[in-house]
């Protein structure tokens, strides 16, 4: 099942301070979905947003907001995230020794069922939780950090999500996240990724952010 390919914005590497002129940019150029890292120093070595964060952009924009839980125990952060405003939640393999039953919270929560897995996870280990998915986050960067370089080994493990999804007759969409530009959307899509996250290559394009969205935007042109 073929699913609508998304260019989604990722505000860690937007200019805070100009948040909502930024985000104005991107609902002009047609943006549906932001995506919101939010690190706990745990997890990962870095810190970044929490909810209150997600509720501020949630009041400035309409835009769907995909969060990405890079945090340890994320069960207990699902209902304050519903709350402040995501409409997809993403948590980690790695992180969620329970993950069926925190995957049934988020589903509880009303929000969209995600899960985020790093680079050395097989995509194997969702073949169980796969009924329950909206979402499968592959990072093709180990997480904690902006601006970092696309790992092309993920590739086959993105064909072989969309495999497993098939193989249970469900829509999820899968999502690449980190290293991402026009050339390695590409690639991305042709694997099966639909959902792509690019923070640097739209945040920090030489022609601005309007440009770095269009400029993904050409490198799948052929796909869209
Ligand atoms: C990394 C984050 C990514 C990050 C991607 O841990 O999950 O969402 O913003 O940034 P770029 O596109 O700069 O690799
Ligand atoms: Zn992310």
């Amino acid at each position: 099942m073929t699913q609508r390919i998304q260019i989604i914005p990722s505000l860690l590497a937007a200019d805070i301070t100009r948040l909502s002129d930024q985000i104005a940019i991107l609902e002009g150029q047609g943006a549906q979905m932001l995506h919101i890292d939010v690190m706990d120093g745990r997890f990962v070595p870095n810190i970044t947003m929490g909810p209150f964060i997600v509720s501020a952009v949630r009041r400035i924009t309409r835009l769907r907001l995909d969060v990405h839980l890079m945090i340890v125990e994320p069960e207990r952060y699902v209902q304050a995230f519903a709350d402040a405003g995501a409409d997809v939640l993403s948590v980690h393999y790695e992180a969620s020794p329970h993950l069926h039953r925190t995957l049934q919270l988020i589903y509880q929560a009303g929000v969209k069922v995600g899960v985020a897995i790093n680079p050395h996870t097989p995509a194997e280990s969702l073949r169980d939780v796969m009924p329950m998915l909206d979402v499968v986050n592959v990072m093709t960067v180990n997480p904690g950090f902006g601006g970092q370089s696309f790992i092309p080994t993920m590739l086959p493990k993105i064909a072989r999500l969309l495999a497993m999804a098939n193989d249970v007759k469900r829509t999820v969409n899968i999502e690449v996240d980190g290293g991402i530009t026009g050339e390695t959307a590409r690639a991305a899509v042709e694997a099966g990724a639909n959902w792509l996250v690019a923070g640097t290559a739209i945040f920090s394009h030489p022609r601005g952010i309007a440009g770095g969205f269009q400029a993904i935007r050409d490198g799948i042109e052929n796909d869209l």
